[in-house]
């Protein structure tokens, strides 16, 4: 079978070695190549994907939203975060969905264990964060507070959260046993601004972030130094990539080649 991604710029994306890892340990013999597509011509899309007769297909910054008009189909979850990360085409049919938010909940609660009873706050309410905690829900018993910065991207959630804004959470930052970044704060490292006070943090919590480049964010490096365990997004990216796996081909992916692989080409990358 025939995947690849999409996105612009693309040629960093590690989603290709990522696949071909999974592909030759499963012994499958499928190909998933990178398609740069620059948004003035992705109005070109269907012809572009269909001269490569995919079967399927990843959609990366900055067209996860600009794929809706294209789709014949849109899951239910994809709709509600209004955007798509993988399409899969059957019987010349497009059909989106969005394994993100699902890539991040597998990773965790692999890495952690169950979350049924734990507090869960979540920095953030763009689409990421949308995606993430719509997932998570179904897994824990307690409702998840949402902290943002802008109150009013709120108004398009209709996922049953607290809400509360990034200055306010300050002061119960305690009461949290799992914290999970989703904005992009702690991306750029030329800047070491917090998006939340470390010293407010429970020693007992688990503070995630969904930024796996650089591996540890100003964040979680002051969060490591006090003694609070910490878990980055290498693990998001994953899983995101196996549950499309599983989307196209009906198959369970062999994750643990998928993330020796994505490991080894970051550890390449910055002896560079
Ligand atoms: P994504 O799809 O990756 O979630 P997004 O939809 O653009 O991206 O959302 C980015 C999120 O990061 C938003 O919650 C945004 O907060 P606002 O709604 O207030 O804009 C948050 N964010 C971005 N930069 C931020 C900053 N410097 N401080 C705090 N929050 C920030």
């Amino acid at each position: 079978m025939k995947f690849g991604v999409i996105g612009h710029p693309i040629s960093h994306s590690l989603s290709p070695i990522m696949h071909a890892a999974n592909f030759e340990a499963l012994g499958r013999e499928d190909e998933y190549g990178a398609l740069d597509i620059p948004p003035e011509q992705f109005k070109q899309i269907k012809e572009i994907i269909n001269e490569k007769a995919l079967d399927g297909f990843n959609i990366t910054i900055p067209h996860k939203e600009s794929i809706l008009p294209y789709l014949d189909e849109v899951s239910s979850n994809a709709k509600h975060i209004g955007a798509v990360n993988t399409v899969l085409i059957h019987d010349n049919k497009w059909i989106g969905y969005n394994t993100d938010g699902i890539g991040f909940v597998k990773g965790l609660i692999e890495h952690y264990g169950s979350i049924q009873e734990r507090k869960i706050l979540v920095l953030g309410a763009g689409g990421a964060s949308k995606g993430i905690v719509s997932e998570m829900q179904k897994f824990t018993n307690h409702k998840i507070t949402v902290a943002n910065r802008t109150m009013s991207r709120f108004d398009n959630w209709q996922i049953d959260i607290n809400t509360i804004s990034l200055t306010d959470v300050q002061s119960i930052l305690h009461t949290f046993d799992i914290i999970i970044n989703t904005t992009p704060v702690g991306m750029n490292t030329q800047h070491s601004e917090f998006i939340i006070p470390v010293e407010k943090i429970s020693k007992s919590s688990l503070v995630c972030d969904i930024i796996y480049i650089p591996d540890k964010t100003p964040l979680l490096k002051a969060c490591e130094q006090a003694g609070i365990a910490i878990y980055n997004g290498l693990d998001m990216f994953v899983y995101q990539g196996a549950e499309s796996f599983k989307i196209w081909t009906g198959q369970e992916a062999h994750i643990e080649s998928m993330r020796n692989k994505v490991q080894e080409e970051l550890k390449r990358r910055s002896l560079c």
